[in-house]
């Protein structure tokens, strides 16, 4: 296959770039009025049409036309929580009338009440709802996605999430990751017992896990009244003896001095960062832990956006993602992800762009064959409709600007 005419190709990198940081994120790479060749599902060739050998051309078993419209890699969301009972609009009601989320939940709600309804949930019944969510994210651009466990909290409702998560991996085309996140909320029964409770997720969920290949990586929530540091330093160690790196849920509410463990502990990614100061911007330099930014959870729960500005001016790479959730995120929409970046986190188009494309795909060990146009990756992208200018996309925020999305090369 052959697309033609392409008005402009954006998020060119070269194969081996696996991060942008600082500067380079300013940059989207891209040459106008391109062609692209995709050869067995991978990206075999781009150029300027002016240089277009016909050759190439008349060889092609299918030429699409792609004037007026623009490519740019799908999105790579590294951070959701796809998998769940049900949704929380009572909660919705609660927010809307001046309660806070610590509120919300005091009176019922947040992950307990997300865990209560998921516990007697069919197996199949969650894989069916995650499955039509996740389809129609796809449709919205997003080509490769992390998804969390984490509203099961017991032995058994954590392993059924993890093995919908496996079923979604089985049954999708586009790369899908998972993370074991039983280390969310303490479930009630063990409000008094944290240490019954992390035992459980450390000698008996995470083994059995081990066993059966279900999770990629490691995940838990450490924030005042959830995970301490030193809890979470417990299941990272925990989770690193099974081969599992951690992404951690850090610093939403308070400077918990989480990011800084983190990066100690040699975390691939900590994730929210409402909370910061200048010693947590510091304790990220030259570490290999990405900062993964969640504005749409500000802009639902009403919390700060994270200091995205201070990061990259700092030389930081950071990444974006959608956090979807039934809580404090309803919503995986990818588009308005990087339209929030720009709107509310001074990022340049540009930066919010590779922020939710190769940067995303480094937070889930996916840069090396997604994330961006380059020869020999797997040809996961979009074409737009007919736009003026890739600015045009978080500009226009509320349209969707996707004509066709691509995965392996074939039409989704
Ligand atoms: O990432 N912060 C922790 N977990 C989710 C929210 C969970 C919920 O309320 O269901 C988040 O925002
Ligand atoms: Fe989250």
């Amino acid at each position: 296959m052959i697309i033609i005419n392409i008005k402009q190709l954006c998020g060119i990198q070269s194969p081996d770039k696996r991060l942008l940081q600082g500067k380079e994120m300013t940059d989207l790479p891209s040459i106008e009025n391109a062609w692209l060749k995709v050869t067995d599902g991978k990206i075999a060739d781009f150029g300027l049409m002016t240089e277009l050998d016909p050759a190439t051309f008349e060889n092609a078993d299918e030429v699409i036309d792609a004037t007026g419209k623009l490519i740019l890699p799908t999105w790579c969301d590294s951070h959701t929580h796809l998998v769940f009972a049900a949704s929380r609009e009572e909660e919705f009601l609660m927010k809307i009338q001046g309660k806070t989320y610590e509120e919300i939940t005091a009176a019922g709600g947040g992950i307990l009440n997300s865990a209560r309804k998921l516990a007697h949930t069919p197996e199949e019944e969650l894989y069916n709802s995650a499955a039509k969510r996740l389809n129609e994210l796809i449709g919205l651009g997003t080509g490769a996605i992390e998804i969390k466990s984490g509203y099961g909290l017991s032995y058994d409702a954590e392993l059924k999430m993890l093995r919908v998560i496996r079923k979604l991996k089985e049954n999708f085309s586009i790369p899908v990751k998972a993370t074991f996140l039983g280390a969310h909320a303490f479930p009630a029964e063990y409000k008094q017992d944290h240490k019954g409770y992390i035992d459980l997720l450390i000698t008996k969920l995470l083994p059995q896990i081990a066993d059966e290949g279900l999770a990629d990586y490691i995940d838990a929530f450490c924030e005042q009244n959830y995970f301490s540091i030193e809890e979470t330093e417990q299941i990272i160690d925990a989770g690193a003896k099974y081969g599992l790196k951690a992404k951690i849920h850090a610093n939403q509410f308070t400077n918990t001095g989480a990011v800084q463990a983190c990066v100690r502990k040699g975390a691939l990614s900590v994730d929210h960062l409402e909370v910061t100061d200048d010693a947590v911007i510091e304790s990220l330099k030259g570490s290999e832990t990405i900062a993964t930014l969640l504005p749409s959870c500000s802009l639902f729960i009403n919390i700060p956006f994270a200091n995205a500005r201070g990061m990259i001016d700092a030389g930081l790479g950071v990444a974006l993602a959608s956090d979807f959730n039934p809580g404090t995120t309803p919503s995986g929409n990818m588009n308005l992800v990087v339209a929030l970046a720009c709107m509310r986190m001074k990022m340049l188009p540009a930066e919010a762009i590779n922020a939710a494309t190769l940067n995303g795909a480094y937070a889930m060990d996916l840069s090396s064959s997604y994330g961006s146009i380059s020869k020999g990756k797997q040809a996961n992208f979009m074409l737009t409709k007919e736009i003026p200018s890739v600015t045009f996309m978080p500009y226009s925020f509320g349209s969707n600007h996707i004509d066709t999305i691509f995965i392996n090369g074939k039409k989704y």
